[in-house]
Parts: C-alpha cells; sequence; structure tokens
C-alpha cells in the first residue's frame, strides 16, 4: 500500500498526536527526494526500530549554496512514494515549503567546528541550512529516533551535535553507506551523471580503497594523495574538493591512520559533485 502523504504541519500533528496516544514510537528519515535504494534502508531500519515511521520529502532551499543545483534537483515524488511501498512505512510527509519556512522566517541553526572543514569549507552556508532544517523536522515529528546515512558522514556528525546541544529528545541513527554494484555510493546527484560520466564514477571508490589499503600498511597521506589525485584527474575528474584522512569522531586532520580514521572524498565530474567517504 502506498503510505498517505501530508503536506501540512498541522495533519502530521493530528496523525503523530493519536500514534503517542497509542504510547506507539516514531521513527523519521528525513531525506530530499528521489529515492534509491540508500534512503530505502534508512526507511527498513526506521521500520525494524520503531513503531511508527515518517519518512519526510523536502528539498530544503536554505542548504543550496548554488541557485542551479536548488533548481536541477531531481523531484521525483511520485516514483519515491511507490519505492516506499516496499519498505512499509506510515506516513510520507512533503511539507509545502510555508510548512517549513513560515512568512518572517528569522531563526538559523548554526553549529562551529564540525562545520568548518569538508564540505563545510566549501559550500558556504549549506550546513546552516541542514541543521536548521533537521531542527525543524524533528520538532514537527516529535520522533523518538531519526536514521541518517553515513554516505554524508560529515552531516551525521552535526547533526548528532545539533540535537545533543539543543536538547532534542531523539536519538540520532547511523545507517552504513549503500553502493552500486561497481563500488559508486548512490546519491540523488548520480541520476545527473551524464552515461559516459557514469563509466568513470566509481573510480572515486576505487581511488579511495586503494588508499585504504596503503594507509593500512602504514603509508602516510603525503606521500600517496598526489598519485590518487593524479588517478582521479586522469579518469575525467575535474576538481577534487578534498580528499582527506579526518578523525571518524571530531573530524580532526590526520596524515596517518589511527583507530577511527575515515577518508573523505569530494570531486567533480563533468558538472556533478560526488562525495564518498569509508572507514580505514
Ligand atoms: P538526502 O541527500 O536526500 O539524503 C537523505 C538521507 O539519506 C541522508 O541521511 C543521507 O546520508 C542518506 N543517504 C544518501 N545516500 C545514501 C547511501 N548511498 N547510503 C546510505 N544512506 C544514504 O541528506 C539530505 O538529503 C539532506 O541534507 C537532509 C538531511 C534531508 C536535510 O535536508
Amino acid at each position: 500500500m502506498i503510505a498517505p502523504i501530508e503536506r501540512t504541519l498541522a495533519g502530521l500533528r493530528a496523525q503523530t498526536a493519536r500514534w503517542r496516544k497509542a504510547g506507539e514510537t516514531i521513527g523519521v528519515v528525513p531525506t530530499m527526494g528521489a529515492l534509491h535504494q540508500g534512503h530505502l534502508s534508512l526507511a527498513r531500519a526506521a521500520r525494524a526500530a520503531c513503531d511508527r515511521v515518517i519518512v519526510t520529502i523536502f528539498v530544503n532551499p536554505r542548504q543550496f549554496n548554488n541557485p542551479d543545483d536548488l533548481e536541477n534537483y531531481p523531484r521525483t515524488e511520485v516514483d519515491d512514494a511507490r519505492k516506499l511501498e516496499t519498505t512499509g512505512v506510515d506516513l510520507i510527509y512533503v511539507p509545502e515549503p510555508d510548512q517549513i519556512y513560515p512568512g518572517g522566517f528569522a531563526t538559523n541553526v548554526s553549529v562551529h567546528g564540525l562545520t568548518d572543514m569538508l564540505c563545510g569549507a566549501h559550500r558556504p552556508g549549506h550546513f546552516d541550512g541542514v541543521a536548521t532544517v533537521v531542527s525543524k523536522l524533528f520538532l514537527q515529528t516529535g520522533a523518538d529516533q531519526a536514521f541518517f546515512g553515513e554516505k554524508d558522514y560529515q552531516q551525521l556528525q552535526i547533526v548528532r551535535r545539533v540535537a545533543a546541544d539543543l536538547d532534542i529528545p531523539v536519538a540520532i541513527v547511523g545507517c552504513p553507506t549503500i553502493r552500486e554494484e561497481d563500488g559508486l555510493a548512490m546519491s540523488s546527484r548520480n541520476l545527473l551523471l551524464s552515461d559516459r560520466s557514469r563509466v568513470y564514477a566509481p573510480v572515486l571508490a576505487e581511488v579511495m580503497g586503494d588508499m585504504r589499503d596503503q594507509l593500512l600498511a602504514g603509508a602516510a597521506m603525503a606521500a600517496i594523495v598526489g598519485d590518487a589525485q593524479a588517478r582521479l584527474l586522469a579518469a575525467g575528474f575535474h576538481t577534487i574538493d578534498y580528499l582527506e584522512l579526518r578523525d571518524g569522531a571530531d573530524l580532526s586532520l590526520l596524515d596517518r591512520t589511527t583507530p577511527g580514521a575515515r577518508l573523505f572524498a569530494a570531486a567533480w565530474l563533468a558538472g556533478v559533485r560526488l562525495i564518498d567517504n569509508i572507514a580505514i
């Protein structure tokens, strides 16, 4: 059965109030739509952990630092609702923009430190937009648990910080990155890749996997990053925003691997920005 779609905060609250009254727990999976197996894995994790599951679909204008990116972002609501059928979610919340940002909206949730590096350094304002919208979605849904992908690892750490700092009573659950068979991390942005670019996109994960082997063998980043960048450029990536080894908790920069270290990358392929990260 296709889950009902709710477009207003009042309607959402009426439904969650009924669930609460029945003593049911609520899980939320925030998304921007164009759903793929990565999103569906979060919905399934929520399904397994909570009595009721809400998937939210909202292309959040405040987290786009580039107007073209916002305009080109894939919007596939009918397909999304159909895909969610297999996961048994209870409600799809697709708020109209004024349900999230009513006239006069003037509040910004801004996280310091964790947002300075990686995507934060290349996308000014992006994580303020994310922190603001997830705060709203937590408060609007009143969810007990919220499910996020490790695919956006920096976002996951920032969201954990927001919930802790603002005493929002939601447990943040991180879920593993789902990949295509050739290793490419699933992403709504992959839809924007041309057939030709799609062939080269998996080189990002391939190069990162080889770097992991080298790091585990004791290599320093300084010794291997040049070759890795050259391989990406040879495969057609034209700009490498970052390719860095960082601590998985506080995201501080590392040169050699330590327990909990992760490798992070963001690179552009024919105008599409791809990101990935793996545990070392
Ligand atoms: P979106 O890119 O749609 O991603 C929604 C959720 O799906 C995020 O938690 C993301 O990490 C997760 N996800 C994406 N690709 C994945 C993959 N291959 N494997 C596992 N999980 C994956 O991230 C956002 O939207 C927005 O910033 C949002 C949190 C909804 C706030 O607007």
